[in-house]
């Protein structure tokens, strides 16, 4: 008899980006202003068709369990929205609906890795892929990339990174926390190697609909000559606004997809019906709030990059798409005993009020990440203050 923990629970950390928003709350608690550059989700509200959909399902008696695997309306919406955007055949039967994008790769990460197995994923990484594949017992190996690369992985980086215990390669573009994304040609190439090898290709593109400057997002699953071994996450949370809603995807080969559907069927069974049927007017419906978001996004995404510049000593890149600034502190290590990220963001946030997140929570130690999901005033008076903070140290 024992009543100790699971011996698995020891590797995996808590999500910093939650903690970093509960500090910022704290001290809103407490009266002071915070600016929070923290947490990843859009400020505006789902549009209005949307949650309109949502009354009417309630109306027409959307009370009941679904299919595990989501509603038949909903994968029909969603493989054909994929057809369009991906220009490449998709099923329902290759449709598996989670609650939201993060539990459907959790539920990825239960169908795929085992002990011994290894996941290659390069740093900067979203925080949720080293602990989901610890938790699974397998070893995430990270790939450093850099920033005068775009903060993304080459082919040959990748080639190098694969092991014939590599089971998955996760990619995320646009990426969070960089923003980077990768161009067409980059991402062929990446699929050229990944298509001589019996591994997965993951590819989370949650943020793929969020792209500046005429960015062209172009899926592995359309350009990979492997699309059996290519699985695409995506969800509704980003575009539209939905994060509450709770609504994710995978689009995997049909024999992958049923397995899925098992394992679900053990945790939550459905997504919930109702954000079911929101999703479906999310992608059949008007995409003219989409585009609005995004305009917005992008003109926040030029006004930060711009303000965190002018901080002396402070570098971003512009980044591609998604909602997130990327910059590197490093210039102000060791000023007034800050000794690492953490350091810089703590002090940041005690002394400007401005919570950002701490790169090394995204294995980027030296950098801090913004979210820019919040409204210009707030970008404006934040980023004032926090230039303000840095130039009192000196
Ligand atoms: C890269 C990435 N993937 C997946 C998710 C999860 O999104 P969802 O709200 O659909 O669970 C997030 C949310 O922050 C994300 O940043």
């Amino acid at each position: 008899m024992s009543t100790t923990l699971a011996k698995r629970l020891e590797v995996v950390q808590p999500s910093a980006t939650l903690a970093v928003s509960a500090r910022a709350a704290a001290l809103k608690a407490q009266g002071k202003t915070v600016y929070g550059f923290g947490v990843g989700e859009p400020d505006f509200n789902t549009p209005a068709h949307i949650c309109e959909a949502a009354k009417a399902a309630i109306d027409k008696g959307a009370h009941r369990y679904t299919a595990v695997s989501g509603t038949p309306e909903l994968k029909k919406a969603i493989a054909e929205d994929s057809v369009r955007r991906r220009g490449v055949p998709c099923e329902p039967s290759q449709i598996v609906v989670g609650v939201g994008a993060k539990h459907v790769l959790f539920n990825l990460a239960l169908a795929l890795y085992e002990p011994g197995d290894e996941v290659v994923i390069p740093a900067p990484y979203w925080v949720s892929y080293p602990e989901q594949v610890r938790l699974c017992g397998a070893e995430p190996v990270i790939v450093e990339t850099r920033e005068e690369d775009g903060f993304r992985v080459s082919a040959n980086m990748l080639k190098n990174a694969l092991s014939p215990r590599t089971k998955a390669v996760i990619l995320c573009t646009p990426s969070n926390p960089t923003g980077s994304a990768y161009p067409e040609a980059e991402m062929r190439a990446i699929c050229e190697v990944m298509a001589d090898t019996d591994a997965w290709l993951i590819v989370d593109e949650i943020y793929a609909s969020l792209v500046y400057d005429g960015f062209k997002h172009v899926s592995a699953l359309t350009l990979s000559r492997a699309r059996e071994r290519v699985i695409v996450v995506d969800g509704v949370s980003k575009t539209y606004a939905m994060t509450g809603w709770r609504i994710g995807w995978s689009i995997t080969p049909p024999h992958v997809a049923k397995v899925l559907d098992i394992v679900q069927s053990q945790s939550t069974t459905n997504a919930t019906a109702i954000a079911q049927a929101a999703a479906v007017a999310a992608l059949t419906g008007t995409q003219e709030p989409v585009e609005a978001m995004r305009k917005r996004f992008e003109s926040r995404r030029n006004l930060i990059v711009e303000r965190l510049n002018a901080i002396p000593g402070v570098k971003c890149r512009t980044p591609e798409g998604a909602f997130y600034a990327f910059a590197d502190f490093r210039a102000l290590l060791g000023k007034q005993g800050l000794a690492n990220d953490l350091d810089i963001a703590k002090y940041l946030l005690e002394e400007s009020g401005c919570a950002a997140v701490p790169g090394s929570a995204f294995g980027a130690p030296g950098y801090l990440r913004f979210s820019y999901a919040t409204s210009e005033e707030t970008i404006e008076a934040g980023l004032a203050a926090a230039r303000a903070a840095v130039e009192k140290l000196g």
